[in-house]
């Protein structure tokens, strides 16, 4: 038997509205679940003119009386966490009783942060260009077996011992911070991270068997992607990736859940794409018109501010992201911000030092010299710009939308054309049908 799981997935780079489609959903969800990934990501959700951007926090925590679970495939920044919520309370929502996160969970350290600036400057020209909140040294102490998780937090015989360990483990990447004590002192570590056992005590639990328990029940839980598929440790543009899983097989061991679990998953992306940090964008464009693009669309980092790299629709990688992911629906977002365009170019397949091919995938040797080969489809004058029936869209937009829907194989569920949630287009209220 199935149960009433669904998952969004960001099929891109990361930042293609999934925060927004979340928040939909939540509507129709009990519960919604975060499984990898830490305060990396931004997921933006616009309610009632107030913008609010979670990090680490799963997005369906604005809508009331939701349970939210932060599973241990994700890589928990204790402070970023007690701001995130102390924010929220601030701002009138209540989040007690109803946030929970794995035991499992390992914690993002100081001393990573400082790693991860180090190590990322330390490459050179080949740069990541991280977000520099510790998130690739804390998954690479987690596979190392020597990364503290929450429920070190309890431990207090062995924690500065563990904390010994690993601080002796990144002493040639702290640079001049090595001599600071928040970073690497293992008795004030250990003293800072027990300032936050009483937040911890409040949330932690063991988040697989309450989520199965639910899905038992009947009840549906929303399992929430964080960056985008090709950002994935194993099937994105390696090494220019984050070090988590973000396609499906995330969700089953960020949150110790069956596959079963899962009955949909939406996949969303963005009529067009972006890219922040380094690393092969075939159908990226450059010049005024990629300014202009980025402007409309505000294509900014929600995290670290950076200016988002822009370019076309890659159909060729999407085609294959969809299928690696099972994905059943799509989330289009940002079609607005393509509106008064004469054409619209699409990727269909790549050109490599003349050779022809149909699709391949990003860690191939050969994918930073693919170039795309191009569809000319026609633009829109009219503004899409808060539309919210299909019947209202004009003809090319359809068409645009059709197009895509047509060549990956599945059909668009929710069309996205502004910021807020009263811009959204539904094709199908049921997302379970
Ligand atoms: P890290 O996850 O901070 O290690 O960054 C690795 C790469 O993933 C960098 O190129 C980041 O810009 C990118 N990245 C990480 N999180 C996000 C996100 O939420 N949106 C978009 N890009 C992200």
């Amino acid at each position: 038997m199935k149960f009433n799981g669904i998952a969004v997935l960001g099929l891109q780079w990361g930042d293609e509205g999934k925060g927004k489609v979340i928040d939909f959903l939540s509507d129709y969800c009990d519960a919604v679940a975060r499984f990898g990934g830490g305060a990396n990501a931004g997921h933006t959700i616009v309610v009632d003119g107030q913008k609010y951007i979670l990090k680490l926090l799963p997005s369906g925590i604005l809508r009331e009386g939701k349970l939210c679970f932060i599973g241990a495939g994700v890589a928990c920044d204790p402070e970023a966490l007690q701001k995130e919520l102390a924010d929220l309370e601030s701002r009138g929502i209540s989040t007690r009783g109803r946030i929970f996160i794995d035991y499992a969970a390992h914690l993002v350290l100081p001393l990573h942060k400082v790693s991860d600036g180090y190590l990322d400057a330390g490459r050179g020209k080949g740069a990541i260009d991280t977000t520099k909140r510790g998130i690739g040294p804390a998954y690479a102490d987690k596979a190392s077996r020597v990364g503290i998780r929450v429920s070190d937090i309890f431990a207090k015989d062995s924690l500065e011992a563990k904390l010994s360990y690993i601080i002796e483990a990144h002493k040639n990447n702290l640079g001049d911070r090595g001599n600071d004590e928040s970073i690497a002192d293992p008795a004030r570590l250990a003293f800072n991270l027990a300032g936050y056992e009483s937040l911890f005590k409040e949330i932690v639990t063991d988040c697989g068997p309450k989520i199965i328990e639910l899905l038992e029940n009947g009840k549906t839980v929303l399992f929430e992607g964080a960056q985008g598929a090709l950002l994935d440790l194993d099937y994105g543009t390696y090494p220019y990736v984050t070090s988590s899983h973000t396609t499906v097989g995330g969700i089953f061991t960020g949150l110790g859940i069956p596959p079963a679990s899962l009955r949909t998953a939406i996949g969303v992306c963005k009529a067009y794409m972006t890219r922040v940090g380094h690393g092969p964008f075939p159908t990226e464009i450059e010049g005024d018109f990629a300014d202009n693009l980025r402007e409309k669309g505000r294509e900014y980092g929600s995290v670290t501010g950076r200016p988002r790299r822009v370019g076309w629709l890659d159909l060729a990688n999407l085609k294959r992201i969809v299928k690696l992911n099972g994905i059943d629906k799509l989330a289009i977002t940002k079609l607005d911000v393509l509106d008064g365009l004469e054409e619209i170019m699409v990727c269909e397949s790549y050109e490599i030092d003349g050779t022809k091919m149909a699709g391949i995938p990003p860690n191939h040797p050969d994918f930073s010299r693919a170039k795309p080969v191009y569809s000319r489809l026609k633009g829109w004058k009219e503004s899409t710009g808060g539309l919210n029936k299909l019947g209202q869209l004009p003809k090319n937009a359809r068409a645009y939308l059709d197009y895509i829907s047509e060549k990956v194989g599945v059909p668009f569920w929710l069309i996205s054309t502004g910021f807020s949630r009263g811009d959204t287009i539904i094709v199908d209220e049921n997302p379970f049908s």
